[in-house]
């Protein structure tokens, strides 16, 4: 047998300024799914993380909180690993960036750089806050927006309608902060030379380290040309000061990666079969993995691997990116209930359904993932409960009561056996690959062939009629020693549930247990392995996380009511409402509309005649969710000649604006062409 690969392993450090939410679980889910993967193929593979403690917004939020940094960091990163452990992602080790290791390793690649002349100072202006005597970052900046007016907007880019701009573009601009308005002010900053590593970033980002799509958009950038990096700040700070250059700090983002690297040499000091060097020096064999969002792509695809070339260590061997989480086909929202914590959601339910259901749907490419929560109850409960469990459920009683737990002699199918063990060398590559969601649609096909042969053999049957006993074990045994496969397929993906079926097998369920089928063994009482979900259950946490955020910002009511800003209109009299003549419509058709940033053009089905309306709910839907929905229209208003077309007619929604549109959505019984009255 060949010797196990070195494999190490990070995730994002996720910021220590807030509590973990499901769009961070879902990175930290996939990559737990594949270290567990990993491990359980016999391979040496060591996961580590940490908390990203550095920088202005964390030191601003300890300040807010009247605690000292170190005290906010502390209660951050427990609040966080007790989140992770609940959601059994096996962390090797949970450090912090700010730590000894991190310093002396942000300092050591800080000197190599500099050393080779790749470090560059000189003198910029920016944005100060005289108040509070602090540079402002474009993100504590707030002003009106110069393009559509939006108040309370922030210094990059506007929520309202989306455009970008520098923050002395914004109207009336204040300080996010203290409120002053805020000056110019020069500072000396220190600069990563990019530029200089552009040949050695065009080999690395083409040498199989990253996805296509990624790899091709940072190829557009290369040609574009890369700029300087800065990366220092001034004081005030919370961070590790430049060696020699009092009242300058590493920009968080500097000393955030090498973080990595310094919870893995924390770890290297405990585990004495674990060598910094080796994995760490230039050329070394080993295996360097980061599994990140596709936000933070250029810090790791441009900056990093440059830095770790200059300073003399080895390149990442590859960096997966995963899109974002959307919670019924959109961003995640605090008033819709679908910012939904950690802890909320542990709360109600059971941690594997989400690891399932992340898993069901992941894939290798830097897609969008949505969580739809009616989608959510179905899948963990036809496939685990209805498939999985339930082919255990089914043998196990017989086993135990009339035949004393022991499983036959010998294997009553050894092809459908062998079909199994077959099928997990394609079910292993799934999973090497990242396609996790290819991985369980064969599981559960497989579970489908399991069941199917329970179903025609119908054991429950045979054992109400004399003499049949044999049979009874023999076909009973198939669907054990089948059950068990499967969850040595799954055991990545649900940790503690195949816990309890090791328990329940007497058998240890790491991937080489394929090699074995179960024969003239005992196995123990069957116990149920997992619960169904119930809608209710979902109903709760929704309302729980609306309530959450009630509670963290008592001033502001979670959704403000539209009416207190605008009173209602004059009054007016039945006929003059009479003349107004709604309809049900169906969305036949919805698209984006070129160069447009709120609109949306809809073809509505008004049940035999179609109208062309464009409505202005871009920023709350995405089109391909609106096809096939009822709405409300106003079916006699007057066309309208817009920008982009005549509009014929109006639809109805609610809300305030951005992405706190509803569309009204009535009753699926309502028909097209129906009068609302
Ligand atoms: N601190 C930086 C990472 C430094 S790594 C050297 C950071 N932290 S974060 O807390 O904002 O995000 C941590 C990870 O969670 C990132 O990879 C980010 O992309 C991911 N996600 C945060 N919100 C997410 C979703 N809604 N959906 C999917 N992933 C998301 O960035
Ligand atoms: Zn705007």
């Amino acid at each position: 047998m060949s010797s196990p690969r070195k494999i190490l392993v990070t995730s994002a450090l996720p910021y220590a300024n807030g509590s973990i939410h499901l769009g961070h679980l879902l990175e930290y889910i996939q990559t737990d799914i594949w270290v567990r993967f990993q491990k359980s193929r016999g391979e040496t593979c060591t996961y580590v993380c940490a908390d990203d403690a550095h920088g202005t917004a964390i030191m601003l939020k300890a300040e807010q909180q009247g605690i000292s940094s170190e005290e906010l960091i502390a209660n951050v990163s427990a609040e966080h690993q007790q989140d992770f452990a609940a959601f059994l992602v096996g962390f090797d080790n949970y450090y912090s960036t700010h730590s000894p290791e991190n310093r002396e390793l942000a300092e050591l690649i800080y000197q190599r750089c500099k050393e080779a002349g790749h470090i560059s100072t000189r003198t910029i202006t920016q944005a100060f806050d005289p108040e509070k005597q602090l540079f402002l970052a474009d993100r504590f900046i707030k002003g009106t927006c110069p393009k559509c007016k939006a108040e309370d907007q922030y210094g990059d880019n506007c929520e309202a309608c989306g455009a970008t701009y520098s923050p002395s573009e914004l109207i009336d601009a204040r300080s996010a902060i203290s409120g002053a308005k805020p000056v110019d002010k020069e500072s000396t900053h220190f600069f990563f030379k990019l530029p200089d590593f552009t040949e050695m970033l065009r080999q690395w980002t083409r040498s199989g380290t990253l996805q296509e799509e990624i790899a091709n958009k940072l190829a557009e950038w290369l040609d574009v040309g890369l700029q300087e990096w800065d990366i220092s700040r001034d004081a005030p700070y919370f961070g590790f000061e430049i060696p020699g250059e009092p009242g300058k700090y590493f920009y968080v983002w500097l000393d955030a990666p090498i973080g990595y690297m310094a919870s893995f040499k924390n770890l290297c000091q405990q585990d004495p079969t674990l060598d910094f060097d080796e994995y760490w020096q230039k050329g070394s064999d080993t295996e360097l993995y980061h599994f990140i969002g596709k936000d933070i792509i250029n810090f790791h695809a441009l900056f990093w691997p440059a830095m770790l070339d200059c300073a003399n260590f080895r390149t990442p061997t590859a960096v997966n990116a995963h899109g974002f989480l959307t919670v019924n086909g959109k961003k995640m929202s605090k008033s819709r209930g679908t910012f939904i914590k950690a802890s909320t959601y542990l709360e109600h339910l059971d941690p594997e359904y989400l690891r399932y259901y992340f898993a069901a749907k992941l894939n290798s490419r830097v897609e969008d993932l949505d969580l739809n929560l009616d989608d959510f109850v179905l899948r963990v409960n036809s496939d685990l409960i209805g498939k999985v469990v339930n082919i255990a459920s089914r043998s196990a009683g017989f086993i135990t009561k009339k035949f004393d737990g022991e499983l036959a002699e010998q294997c009553a199918e050894p092809g459908l056996m062998d079909e199994f063990v077959r099928a997990g060398e394609r079910i292993a590559d799934f999973y090497e690959r990242r396609e996790f969601g290819q991985a369980m649609r064969l599981i559960m096909s497989l579970a489908d062939q399991a069941n199917e042969y329970i179903h025609q053999k119908e054991p429950w049957v045979l054992a109400k009629q004399e003499g049949r006993e044999q049979e009874v074990q023999a076909i009973c045994s198939v669907g054990i020693n089948l059950f068990r496969l499967l969850m040595v397929y799954l055991k990545p993906v649900l940790p503690a549930m195949t816990a309890k079926a090791e328990a329940f097998l007497n058998d240890s369920l790491d991937w080489e247990a394929c090699g074995r089928v179960l024969l003239g063994h005992r196995i123990n009482k069957f116990k149920p392995l997992m619960t169904r979900v119930e809608s209710a259950q979902i109903e709760a946490m929704l309302d729980a996380s609306r309530e959450a955020l009630a509670e963290a910002s008592p001033a502001a009511p979670a959704v403000e009511s539209p009416l207190v800003k605008e009173p209602i209109a004059e009054e007016i009299t039945f006929p003059d409402f009479a003349k107004v003549d709604l309809r049900i419509a169906r969305i036949a058709k919805a698209q984006h509309v070129k160069g447009a940033d709120k609109l949306l053009q809809l073809t509505l089905d008004l049940g035999g005649e179609t109208r062309n309306v464009f409505a202005g709910i871009k920023t709350a839907y995405r089109p391909e969710d609106l096809e096939g929905k009822l709405t409300v229209m106003v079916a006699n208003l007057a066309p309208r000649k817009m920008k982009f077309g005549m509009s014929e007619g109006m639809v109805l929604a609610a809300g305030p604006g951005g992405e706190e549109i509803w569309l009204l959505e009535p009753h699926a019984g309502a028909q097209p062409g129906m009068r609302v009255c």
